[in-house]
């Protein structure tokens, strides 16, 4: 029935908050706001435990009517009212109040195979929004697109497939930088290199970022040029044919240069420039000084922020737009003409002020409301730097930057040589043997990065992520097709046991793999709301450390248990691929 279904709903986490919620509704009736804690135990009292019988004591102590005599004997009223459940197998109160429940191995084994039956999306977050943007990648035209967009590239894809994962439609937008004053040196110098230009093509020009280079040189040293160049500007920003026409031949270049990158690592996004907002500019900045926002300052038009010294410059003293007038267009845009609920940005923590600013500027506007626990909502990702081996921004030489192309060309060549050193390229076809040292050397380089909490910077080394032990993503990937090829020599049909089978959680370590199994739920909903890659793959290696531990002490095939103990690798399996698809990584299913 709905009902059921109801109180149902949840992940494992929010199911026994719900009962202690009604715990503690009965232990002081009354008493409006309290939320249960309820957390995942550290120690080995039980499966979780709820935390609030000394928060709740402190507030009630000295009440008329309140008989508890300090936090334990509330705890044990709580306990004492917790409604009857099939979930929990027993309660005990521990210390200053600590409510410890230990959850019904049965109720665990018969969700988890639920779960297998109807498919791992019952397990996913469920969010109480319907649509996002998430604006990642986001590299310059014609300039280099270095480590720093592989880190937005890889994170903001990781957190849109989380958001699609819940249900939510997410607009994965590339707002790349098209717009900028550099155009107009890039152009002039394509007319003058190339006076047949519209016939230009990558082969010609060659490196674009070369191009840049050349163009920035003739234009700090030949005041004629950049004479030329800062009008080429002002004629691409009126629309003058010519000027567009080059302008978008410079952008078809890089952009399939990016694509390529895109494609290798299998990342899907939809560009909507910098350039796409810029005629919805001033109409923007007409509605912000209509409402009485904007000022005058030093000839620029500004917005002024609370707390912060400087002002938001929307108009720049020449009349031009900037960065900023962009980014506030592109929300309006995204709230009012997208109606997305949630716009996540994923850039260097360098730019965090930036972010701060404008979503402070969009709250005084009214477009966000002042609490930033409501929707419509806008969050900043932020990202730590990727450092080379000396501890230094990560560079090739000494001033190159890095090429992404080259470095996943490096990671690649590097999985088969290893794959190749384990003997595959005699066992396996050609084909597989690209395939796999692609998953592999693509997926080390994306788990590298996204293991890490964000905010911190990393250190990029081949030979660590490369690892096929420790917490990487060869591991990992290895073990997924160790569980698969476990799977395939029992010969058994998991499609049909998950259906006839039954599993039981009698072992110790069949029970602890089966429980964090369960906590995939409450871990996903976390990493996704919190914007946190790295939860989920803190939960992918404790998972893997689970089954091995189960593996090394239950045999699986030939035993009494084997249809359960199948079940239980499946469900692993499962869980793991979802987590690799979740991160942008390819399992392999041979190894
Ligand atoms: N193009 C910018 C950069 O390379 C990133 C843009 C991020 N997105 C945004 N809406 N500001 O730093």
């Amino acid at each position: 029935t709905m009902a059921a279904e109801q109180e149902n709903a949840g992940n494992l986490k929010q199911k026994l908050a719900k009962l202690f919620q009604l715990s503690l509704e009965a232990t002081v009736p009354g008493e409006p706001d309290i939320e249960p804690l309820v957390a995942a135990c550290t120690a080995k009292f039980g499966d979780y435990q709820c935390n609030n019988a000394m928060g709740l004591w402190s507030k009630i102590k000295g009440r008329p009517g309140i008989e508890f005599r300090g936090p334990p004997a509330v705890g044990q009223a709580i306990m004492k009212n917790l409604p009857q459940s099939e979930m929990i197998e027993s309660c005990s109160v521990a210390g200053p109040g600590f409510v410890n429940v230990v959850l019904s191995k049965n109720w665990m084994a018969k969700n988890i195979q639920k779960m297998l039956v109807d498919g791992i999306e019952t397990w996913a977050p469920k969010l109480s929004i319907k649509r996002a943007v998430v604006d990642f990648s986001s590299p310059n035209i014609a300039k280099e697109m270095h480590v720093g967009h592989l880190r937005s590239t890889i994170i903001g894809d990781t957190l849109a497939s989380m958001l699609e994962f819940s249900n939510v439609e997410v607009l994965r937008r590339n707002h790349v930088g098209d717009w900028g004053t550099q155009f107009g040196m890039l152009i002039e110098f394509l007319f003058e290199k190339f006076p047949n230009f519209e016939d230009v093509n990558e082969t010609a020009i060659g490196d674009l970022q070369a191009f840049y280079k050349e163009s920035k040189q003739r234009f700090d040293v030949d005041a004629e040029f950049k004479d030329r160049a800062q009008k080429a500007v002002v004629r691409l920003q009126s629309g003058e044919q010519m000027y567009r026409k080059a302008w978008a031949q410079i952008c078809e270049i890089s952009r399939r240069e990016f694509d390529q990158v895109y494609q290798r690592l299998g990342v899907h996004l939809e560009e909507k420039g910098e350039s796409f907002y810029n005629p919805y500019i001033p109409g923007v900045i007409e509605a912000l000084t209509n409402q009485g926002l904007v000022e005058e300052s030093k000839g620029a038009r500004v917005i002024f922020i609370e707390g912060i010294n400087i002002p938001l410059i929307v108009v720049k003293s020449d009349g031009g737009y900037n960065y900023a007038s962009t980014d506030m267009t592109a929300l309006w845009y995204r709230l009012t003409e997208e109606k997305a609920e949630w716009i996540i940005y994923v850039t260097d923590v360098g730019q965090q002020q930036h972010f701060d600013m404008f979503f402070k500027a969009a709250k005084r506007a009214g477009w966000l409301p002042a609490d930033d626990r409501q929707y419509p909502k806008a969050s900043h990702v932020g990202f730590g730097l990727v450092l080379g081996e000396d501890g230094k921004r990560f560079r090739t030489r000494s001033t190159e930057v890095v090429r992404l192309a080259d470095l996943l060309d490096e990671a690649k060549t590097r999985s088969k040589a290893a794959l190749i050193e384990r003997g595959k390229a005699a066992e396996w076809t050609e084909e597989e043997l690209e395939q796999t040292a692609e998953a592999v050397g693509y997926g080390a380089v994306k788990y590298a990065d996204l293991k890490n909490n964000r905010l911190t910077n990393y250190t990029f080394d081949f030979d660590q992520m490369l690892n096929d032990k420790g917490n990487t993503a060869v591991y990992l990937l290895y073990a997924h097709a160790r569980i698969c090829s476990i799977i395939r020599k029992s010969g058994k049909d998991t499609g049909e046991l998950k259906k006839t089978g039954k599993i039981v959680l009698d072992h110790a370590d069949e029970r602890a793999l089966g429980l964090h199994l369960l906590q995939f739920a409450e871990v996903v909903e976390e990493a996704c709301t919190n914007l946190l890659p790295n939860v989920l793959c803190e939960y992918l290696y404790n998972l893997s450390e689970n089954y091995t531990r189960f593996y090394s002490n239950c045999q699986v095939v030939g035993s009494a248990e084997e249809t359960s103990r199948l079940l239980l690798c499946e469900a692993t399996a499962v869980v793991m691929r979802k987590c690799f698809f979740l991160l942008g990584i390819k399992p392999v299913y041979k190894i």
